[in-house]
């Protein structure tokens, strides 16, 4: 079996005397070498302004710019580069979609439907949007393993205009199901945008197949350089909607008082973007193609098994999300009972291990489930079952600390 951690070099890291075990590729993934390497080119060989030169720099730029783009089209599979906008992250993406399309087609009398398990990223922006159009904002809850039940898919009904729901909850590490919510809205006549941030690194997307109108996702948790996002929107809608940014790059003719719109997807780009992140993220999706997301699943489902099945064997840890593997991924939150997520995080740092602790961004869905705060472990390919065992051992520890018995 290849050991793909040679690809990272920040897992060589020690940090306070330990080998660093790096559990928070949820909330952002280590960078490979070949990520790096593609970056260290583009900036040594290939940096110019793209689409505003015809030196050889720019034009260079330029290229690395569109064969990312065209990449990240086969990576999804989209129709066409013209629905592939890139943003600064998932985040901007979403608010792109509330901005330059709720905005414009949502009424009072309409409503938003999305689950109490969205990130903040597609919550709080869509109750901006209800309180700006005066639509309702209506949630799907999940049952007590974390899961959507089918049931909650009647609240999308003929008032309903936006469905926006998580492909992979961050907290819970369910599966969301996407193809049932998409064909139910569809059926009353709404558009759907599928978060797909947590999604994209560990399974295959194919939003052609999937239908859904819009999905966006942010570089970073795929392997990729921060700073770089991307919004997917069938051609036919992003057509009809207004530039979201002004300024640079998106305009065909300006005038004194009016200015005609580039074509999509410059449209939505206004502004010199960033094409160093974008480039990694091109590389980010050559590498993922290489690892294979066969691989992938195969290593990221084993460590979970393994995680559920040490943790539960823990008396005093409670897992937040399913407990089982159906329709969930390498995202593992829980409590210590007894001990404060943040104490938790401090102390497993301590020994090098690094997990993430709070609300995850998503405070509505804790609350609905009556957690105030928990840690969360989440797993990449390049974690091992010995870092699950170092997980579990100094999980002991933590308890040892706050004067706890282990058991
Ligand atoms: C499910 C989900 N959606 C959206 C986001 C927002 O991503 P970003 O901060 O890169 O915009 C995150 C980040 O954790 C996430 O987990």
């Amino acid at each position: 079996m290849k050991n793909y951690r040679e690809d990272f070099p920040i897992l060589d890291l020690h940090v306070k005397g330990k080998k660093i075990i790096y559990l928070d590729s949820a909330a952002t993934s280590q960078r490979p070498l070949a990520v790096l390497e593609a970056v260290e080119k583009y900036v040594q060989e290939e940096n110019g302004n793209p689409h505003r030169g015809s030196h050889t720099l720019s034009l260079r730029a330029t290229e690395a710019f569109d064969a990312a783009r065209l990449k990240v089209q086969k990576f999804i599979g989209a129709k066409s580069t013209k629905e592939i906008i890139f943003t600064k992250n998932a985040t901007e993406a979403i608010n792109l979609v509330a901005y330059s399309y709720a905005l414009d087609y949502l009424t009072k009398e309409d409503q938003i439907v999305i689950t109490i398990a969205e990130h903040h990223a597609n919550l709080v922006t869509w109750q901006q949007i209800a309180r700006k159009t005066g639509a309702k904002l209506v949630y799907m809850y999940v049952d007590d393993q974390g899961r959507l039940p089918l049931k909650e898919l009647e609240k999308i009904n003929e008032r309903t205009k936006l469905v926006a729901c998580t492909h992979m909850s961050n907290v819970l590490g369910s599966i969301f199901p996407v193809s049932e919510v998409i064909k139910k809205a569809h059926e009353v006549g709404a558009k759907v945008l599928i978060d797909g941030a947590q999604a994209v690194p560990h399974m295959p997307v194919n939003v052609d197949e999937m239908d859904c109108d819009f999905y966006v996702f942010s570089g970073h948790k795929m392997y990729s350089l921060m700073g770089v996002g991307v919004l997917y929107g069938k051609e036919e809608i992003l057509e009809k909607m207004q530039p979201f940014l002004y300024g640079g790059d998106m305009i065909e003719y300006v005038y004194e008082q009016e200015t005609s719109f580039n074509e999509l997807p410059y449209k939505f780009e206004a502004g010199t973007q960033g094409v160093e992140s974008i480039v990694s993220l091109g590389a980010a999706i050559d590498y993922l193609h290489q690892v294979g997301f066969q691989n992938i699943h195969e290593r990221e489902m084993a460590l979970t098994k393994y995680a559920l099945e040490e943790l539960s064997k823990l008396s005093y840890i409670h897992i937040v999300g399913p407990t089982d593997l159906t329709n969930r991924g390498a995202v593992i939150s829980f409590t210590v009972e007894g001990v404060h997520p943040h104490d938790v995080s401090m102390i497993l740092d301590h020994y090098g291990v690094g997990v993430r602790a709070g609300h995850h961004c998503a405070q509505p869905l804790l609350r609905y489930l009556d957690v105030h705060a928990c840690s969360r472990a989440s797993f990449a390919f390049y974690n091992t079952k010995e870092e699950v065992d170092a997980l579990v051992k100094n999980l002991d520890e933590v308890r040892r600390v706050m004067g706890y018995g282990t058991k």
